[in-house]
């Protein structure tokens, strides 16, 4: 039998995502979807401006939007942001809700799990901690902001293999990852905006929780130093980074390379959640790839290239590309809430 889910947000870019990754899934059935006061009561298929490629699913056209949830459902998947999420996804949980989030309040809670589960899938035990400190019978689980969950899939076969103890990350973020109305075309035409508003900080907390250890009083954060530097760019979708990484260890590209191709993620692979991509880091090898037109097609999966010996840093250097709604949001929420399936949790 599916698991009933719940969509907050449902009308949003990462909303429309998960709208259509959940309507075609075989462990869930979206039953229940929410968005603003201007569109509660309405119609999905009326009230929302679909703007991603894939046509709005025939079965959520009729479903009718409400202001809050109110139905019984297995899961919730939010998409709201960060300031309403803050109230709405606490009381949920109060209430005994499964909560798995986009927005950015609590990621940095050291009971709530901030889960890239290729990279951190254990982190999830840390809700046994959760519902014992906050009392709830639900939880709360996030994903990570949309850059760090590239990076960290990026990072995590050379985090592995060779230890890393300092990231400089310097990124190029589609328009998308602004919202639906984020940003007018008068000021993102023909131009690079070099600041997002506390994506910085974002990308270098998240990253240390990320591959920080689960211990006793919640999950403690690694030592590796981050340092970010954030800009706009005019793409739709896909963010792209450029990494250059100090290594604990000698190495050379080649087996760099051969580290992430024989990457296993052994945590996950054994579950065989419907969401997983086989190989969620592709390398090209091509001077000129990975490319946001070309290569945001791969979804989930995360794409490296133009690995190199980084000399002035002692280490390696190369560019990644990830798809900001689906790695960076919603793919990876619908992939957490499989986990939880997986593990039993709900
Ligand atoms: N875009 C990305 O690439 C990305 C990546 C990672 C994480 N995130 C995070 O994911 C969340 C959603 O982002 P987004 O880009 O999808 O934003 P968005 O396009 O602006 O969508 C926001 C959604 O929240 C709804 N909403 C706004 N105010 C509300 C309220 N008071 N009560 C109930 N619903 C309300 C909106 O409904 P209406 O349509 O009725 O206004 C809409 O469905 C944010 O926390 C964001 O930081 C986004």
């Amino acid at each position: 039998m599916r698991r009933r889910a719940a969509v907050l947000g449902a009308t949003g870019i990462v909303g429309q995502r998960l709208v259509s990754i959940l309507s075609r899934h075989p462990w869930f059935e979206l039953v229940a979807i929410t968005a603003s006061e201007k569109s509660s009561g309405r119609k999905y298929g009326e009230a929302v401006n679909w703007v991603i490629e894939d046509p709005i699913p025939e079965s959520v056209k009729d479903l009718v939007l409400q202001q809050s949830l109110t139905d019984d459902v297995d899961i919730v998947f939010s998409a709201l942001s960060a300031d309403v999420a803050a109230e709405v996804e606490v009381n949920l949980a109060r209430k005994g809700y499964f909560v798995v989030s986009n927005a950015s309040n609590m990621r940095l809670d050291s009971t709530v799990p901030l889960l890239n589960p290729e990279v951190n899938a254990g982190h999830i035990e840390v809700l046994e901690l959760q519902r014992k400190l906050y009392g709830w019978e639900g939880a709360i689980l996030k994903v990570p902001n949309c850059v760090t969950a590239i990076l960290t899939l990026a990072l995590k076969p050379i985090f592995d293999e060779f230890g890393v103890d300092l990231v400089v990350v310097s990124t190029m973020q589609a328009i998308s990852g602004a919202g639906l109305s984020g940003l007018p075309a008068m000021s993102i035409q023909d131009n690079i905006i070099p600041h997002i508003e506390g994506e910085e900080a974002k990308v270098e907390n998240e990253t240390r929780k990320i591959f920080g250890k689960l211990e006793q009083r919640g999950i403690v954060q690694c030592s590796i130093n981050v340092t970010a530097s954030c800009h706009r760019v005019p793409v739709l979708e896909g963010h792209s980074i450029a990494v250059f990484a100090r290594l604990m260890k000698n190495t050379d590209p080649d087996e760099v390379i051969r580290a992430i191709e024989s990457f296993k993620t052994n945590e996950i692979r054994n579950f065989g959640l419907p969401t997983a991509p086989k190989k969620p880091i592709i390398v090209r090898r091509e001077v000129d790839r990975p490319q946001p037109r070309l290569d945001r097609k791969e979804g989930m999966a995360v794409v490296v290239g133009r690995i190199r010996e980084d000399r002035a840093l002692g280490g390696i250097k190369f560019f990644a590309l990830g798809h900001n709604t689906i790695r960076g949001a919603a793919g990876t929420a619908v992939l957490i809430a499989e986990l939880a399936v997986a593990k039993n949790l709900l």
